[in-house]
């Protein structure tokens, strides 16, 4: 019987794997953490090849990929398999798995069942989830078991509907405070870094400056111990409007178009395929195979 090698667990990281550990010293030496968001295996190891410390295989792929209106959606089904071709992908950064709505809100138990299946069915390194107050429990429950958590709060998709919208938060100082208050009870619970999302940047600042866990900004200025951006944003591939936090990097979208455009001309036209793109085949076999064909006209006619 053959052994086939196991999948290493989060204690025991892939080799080439950034440890974990390196994050919080990244933050002591000023050094910022670069996090992108990837869906697929392509994505993952693009990521990968430019660098980045952290791919987050987001729920944002619920709107990205999967065309719906908002992050509500995505299910834990379509997340696992999103989070195992991202781990194809990418070899040195951390994958952090979002754990989707009504994946962990209900119980600490649904919390470390899903979390589970992220680290053992799909391979991901880490978790993030929405949310502080009520969510406290479900952080120290999955950290308790041994899966790290990287939490998210400010704007907070998820609950987009009770926040009243899209929109930033923190921007009264009762408000700031209380996301103070929620960042260091998350570092309490055992997150290993916090996401802050649509926050004021002096806000986000001093929140930075009171953890010692890394904080990953985006839309909160540029204070944040690392920076996160969504693959789609980065690249011009989401037809929707664009929050003011967003730097476009390319136009792929518009590539794409002009791509497919031409391809489907080509074709029309009968310009494509060419010569370079059929195979041949020696003349004597296809002098073969045309008599053969024609001493046959039955079976032929069979087929259509
Ligand atoms: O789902 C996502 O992509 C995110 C990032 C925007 C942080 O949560």
């Amino acid at each position: 019987m053959s052994i086939r090698p196991q999948k290493p667990a989060p204690a025991t990281p892939a080799p080439g794997k950034l440890p974990i550990t390196e994050l919080a010293e990244m933050k002591a030496r000023h050094q910022p953490i670069v996090m992108i968001t990837a869906y697929d295996a392509p994505g993952g190891r693009l990521a990968d090849d430019a660098g980045a410390d952290l791919v987050l295989v987001g729920d944002s792929a619920a709107m990205t990929v999967l065309g719906h209106e908002s992050t509500v959606p995505a299910t834990m089904e379509e997340m696992l398999i999103l989070t195992r071709a991202v781990t194809r992908g990418a070899r040195r950064p951390l994958v952090i798995a979002d754990m989707p709505f009504g994946s962990f809100q209900a119980s600490d138990e649904d919390a470390v069942h899903n979390a589970v299946r992220f680290v053992k069915d799909a391979g991901a390194d880490a978790v993030k989830l929405e949310g502080a107050g009520a969510m406290l429990p479900r952080v120290r429950a999955i950290v308790g078991a041994g899966i790290p958590v990287q939490g998210h709060i400010g704007l907070t998709p998820q609950s987009a509907t009770m926040l009243g919208g899209f929109r930033a938060q923190g921007r009264s100082a009762e408000k700031a405070i209380a996301l103070l208050r929620d960042a260091r009870e998350l570092e309490a619970a055992g997150c290993f870094s916090l996401v802050l999302e649509a926050v004021p940047a002096p806000v986000a600042g001093r929140i930075t400056r009171e953890l010692t866990i890394p904080t990953i900004g985006i839309g909160a200025g540029a204070d944040t111990d690392g920076q996160v951006l969504v693959w789609h944003d980065i690249l011009g591939l989401y037809e929707g409007r664009a929050p003011r936090f967003v730097k476009r990097y390319a136009e792929i979208g518009e590539e794409i178009r002009a791509a497919l455009t031409a391809y489907s001309e080509d074709v029309r036209e009968r310009r494509f395929p060419e010569e370079q793109h059929t195979y041949a085949m020696a003349d004597e076999e296809l002098a073969l195979f045309e008599a053969a064909a024609s001493d046959h006209p039955e079976h032929a006619d069979d087929r259509c």
